[in-house]
């Protein structure tokens, strides 16, 4: 019973989220609207667009977010002038209503042509576990990529010796964006250690800016900023031990990571909770703000959408602690079982994969592309030192973005750290997160 009213609550939810997503197309005949849940004369056996569309399905719409999906279409619409693309993103950082609205159209047997779907965990332990994935081990093949990708990469979205999807990026995590202009006014250097970082904070504070811009209307910007503390507490090794269940979380570091994370909390915008991350990260470009941890979407957000300029009106550095790291995340597309038309979704994933796909989408994206042969002029400073970094650090899976745990965890812990955010309680943070590990 309590189980018929989750389905049910989800459902609803997911109509509800649907019906209040965004249009995002601005791209001429694309139907960005997710509302109908996909096409809606089918039947309940056959998912993905239909024969002669591609239904592609995201959280890429809007400010900081659409314009390399919309690049990669384009892309695509020129070379397959015959397939339709219905370009079905749903509206909220980090695929907070998207994955909602797509759990229930799998649960329905509707799934989209393709989707995105964080490799590690949220691909391996959710979707390729339910048993709902095409592998592509022949396509890969024939399209000659297994070279193309690094090891690494096509670990992260393998089960059992079969690949499951097609990386289209890498972002980094680990990235603090900051202002040039109030760095320079205030005499501040880049900090590198945590120390560093609550003295900078410091000054700032008391030179009325407030030092790190927080958007967690949505938590996982919250959650993202505790990883990161986690990761420099740990170092890289621990850190994948802590989800891999072999450290438990009263461990002394974890609970000192809560500690500073409690800490770096009295640095934040007092508005944090009204924010998403597109508004924290506005108020660093304003000035208003001096910091922000940020995946490097923001970086797309910075370029594209306000007109910023990368070293000249905005810097970057590892978050503290974690020079030397590199908080993967890659966004990853597959097959799903049961689509329509899977030979034209394989004509999708191959544009999205080749090395014209990845160079049309990431230099919008803010991301580095997922393959190894990329044309490194196309990307600006930031995008050629994550590349540099990419190639010499630590590589660490994002809990915030899926890589890391099993959705069930990453739920429970972004509603834990939702409500350190207020309490600030943390006793609370480590019982309910040792609480929830036994889903990892
Ligand atoms: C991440 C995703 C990024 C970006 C970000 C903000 O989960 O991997 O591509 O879209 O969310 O929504």
């Amino acid at each position: 019973m309590k189980k018929l009213f989750g389905i049910l609550l989800l459902m609803v939810m997911a109509l509800v989220i649907a019906a209040c997503s965004s249009d995002s197309s601005s791209d001429g005949g694309e139907d960005a609207d997710a509302s109908d849940g996909g096409d809606s004369g089918e039947s309940a056996e056959s998912g993905g667009g239909g024969e002669g569309t591609v239904e592609i399905f995201s959280w890429w719409t809007g400010a900081g977010e659409e314009d390399g999906l919309l690049a990669l279409i384009d892309l695509f619409e020129q070379e397959h002038p015959d397939i339709t693309v219905d370009n079905a993103a749903v509206a909220g950082g980090a695929g907070t209503n998207a994955k909602a609205v797509l759990a229930t159209r799998m649960q329905g047997d509707d799934p989209p042509s393709t989707f995105q779907v964080h490799g590690g965990a949220e691909l391996n332990e959710g979707w390729v576990a339910a048993d709902k994935m095409e592998p592509l081990n022949d396509f890969y093949e024939e399209q000659g990529w297994m070279d193309k990708f690094p090891q690494d990469l096509i670990d992260m979205v393998s089960k059992d010796g079969n690949i499951y999807s097609v990386p289209v990026n890498i972002h980094r995590g680990n990235v603090v964006f900051y202002n040039k202009q109030v760095f320079e006014d205030n005499g501040l250097e880049v900090p590198t250690s945590y120390d560093e970082f609550i003295e900078v904070a410091d000054q700032l504070q008391d030179a009325g800016v407030t030092p790190l811009a927080l958007g967690d209307k949505e938590a996982w910007t919250a959650t993202q900023i505790f990883e990161n503390i986690l990761l420099g507490e740990l170092g890289p090794d621990d850190y994948k031990s802590l989800w891999a269940g072999d450290i438990p979380f009263d461990d002394d570091r974890v609970v000192a990571a809560a500690e500073k994370f409690k800490t770096i909390l009295g640095y934040v915008n007092e508005d944090h909770a009204s924010r998403n991350w597109q508004d924290a990260a506005q108020l660093v470009g304003d000035g208003e703000a001096a910091m922000i941890n940020m995946g490097d979407w923001a970086k797309g957000y910075f370029s594209n959408d306000l007109d910023l300029e990368t070293n000249k009106d905005f810097g970057y550095f590892a978050f503290p602690e974690t020079d030397g790291d590199f908080m993967v995340i890659t966004d990853t597309f597959g097959l799903p079982k049961g689509v329509e038309n899977p030979d034209e979704v394989k004509e999708f994933l191959s544009v999205l994969g080749s090395k014209e796909g990845q160079d049309a989408f990431n230099p919008l994206k803010g991301s580095i592309p997922a393959r190894v042969d990329a044309d490194e002029s196309k990307y600006d400073e930031y995008g050629k030192d994550a590349m540099a970094d990419f190639n010499e650090s630590n590589l660490t899976p994002s809990l915030a973005h899926g890589s890391a745990a099993a959705e069930g965890f990453v739920t429970k812990a972004n509603q834990a750290v939702n409500i350190f955010v207020t309490q600030l309680d943390v006793d609370n943070l480590i019982n309910t997160l040792k609480n929830a590990a036994s889903e990892l």
